[in-house]
């Protein structure tokens, strides 16, 4: 089975070719970084746009990596939410457009699903396993027992962990994209034991997750420190707010662990998903916790952990595989949880 994958949810346009056989036979991404930089942000508008003006260019240029026509195509799956709806709804369209030309099957994907399942197409990873899902938008520990069966151990109760690395970078005058540029800004540090900053939920009960504390505490110094931050207060106070976070994410990881492992004695991996599992501090620190808790540890490769097609056609061929489609009549999802 070859299955075309469609992107477009929020700030990245993308299309990719996937087999069943977990072979990515193409993957691009086009970023919109340009054209919202100025904004220091994402603009909903400018991103339908751009994926409207980019998206067919896209499916062809993947096609024609992957030496395939639209007529070895299988299926075509698009993300159908949740997200940005204008984008949603091109990609959702595009796929829709191919799928009815050509007679073939759609899927719409949910986005949190296509990353929730990407540990499976790169790795040999069986249901159950226990997710720990991290991206601009969400961040959840769920316990992945199959296609479409997740049960949510904790959420945020106020930012997604993403957010809290953006607007932190933005507090430290890194720009935006903040995640990225907070690592490597952190990775200069020669003092990062120099800020002292709370641990929001570490030793609570539960599984949740707050960020909003440690964003107050990161803008509480940078006040003190006054003036324009140095290329040193920048780093150390990076280093301290990625390590915390990596402390706070292990904590959590290790309640989850106590409550998959009641649920489910025979075991199961600890998978990370999502673009700030892109973050090596942090892959780093829940390898050494699962090595700990004897569980497997997966973490998919950087670039499948940011937003991609492949991510998508690859959750397609899952539901495809349990004979699941969509109609062409399928409404984009401008929310959609899992
Ligand atoms: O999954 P994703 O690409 O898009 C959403 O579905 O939200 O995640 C984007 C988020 C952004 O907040 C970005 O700053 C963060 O992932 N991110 C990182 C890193 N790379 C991307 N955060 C920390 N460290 C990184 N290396
Ligand atoms: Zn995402």
């Amino acid at each position: 089975m070859i299955v075309l994958g469609i992107e477009t949810s929020c700030d990245e346009t993308a299309a990719a070719i996937v087999t069943d056989a977990r072979e990515i036979r193409a993957d691009v991404v086009l970023s919109q970084l340009d054209d919202h930089t100025p904004y220091g942000g994402v603009v909903p508008e400018i991103a339908a746009r751009a994926h409207l003006e980019h998206l067919d260019g896209l499916i062809r240029r993947a096609l024609e990596e992957s030496g395939l026509g639209l007529g070895d195509i299988d299926a075509v799956a698009a993300t159908g939410g949740p997200g940005l709806i204008g984008g949603v709804i091109v990609g959702v369209m595009t796929a829709k457009a191919i799928a009815a030309a050509r007679g073939l099957p759609f899927v719409a994907v949910n986005h949190l699903e296509g990353h929730a399942l990407t540990a499976r197409l790169t790795d040999d990873v069986p249901f159950p396993y226990l997710l720990l899902l991290v991206s601009g938008g969400h961040c959840q520990l769920l316990v992945v027992e199959g296609v479409g069966r997740y049960r949510r151990l904790g959420t945020t109760i106020d930012d997604a962990v993403g957010e809290a690395f953006d607007k932190t970078a933005k507090l430290l005058g890194l720009g935006y994209p903040g995640g990225p540029l907070l690592e490597k800004a952190a990775a200069q540090a020669t003092n990062p034991g120099r800020f002292d900053l709370p641990r929001p939920m570490v030793g609570r009960p539960g599984c949740d997750f707050s960020f909003s504390g440690l964003k107050t505490a990161v803008r509480r110094h940078v006040e003190e420190l006054g003036g324009p931050l140095s290329v040193e207060d920048r780093a150390d106070l990076a280093a301290a707010f990625q390590n915390t976070v990596a402390e706070v994410m292990a904590d959590r990881c290790a309640r989850a662990m106590r409550q998959f492992k009641d649920l489910h004695p025979q075991g199961g991996a600890l998978v990370v998903a999502g673009g700030v599992a892109a973050n090596k501090a942090l892959r780093a620190r829940l390898q050494r916790l699962a090595d700990r808790e004897g569980m497997p540890f997966v973490a998919p490769p950087l670039r499948l952990c940011t937003d991609n097609a492949a991510m998508i056609a690859w959750a397609g061929i899952e539901r495809l595989r349990l004979g699941q489609t969509d109609p062409l009549d399928f409404a984009p999802r401008p929310r959609w949880p899992l």
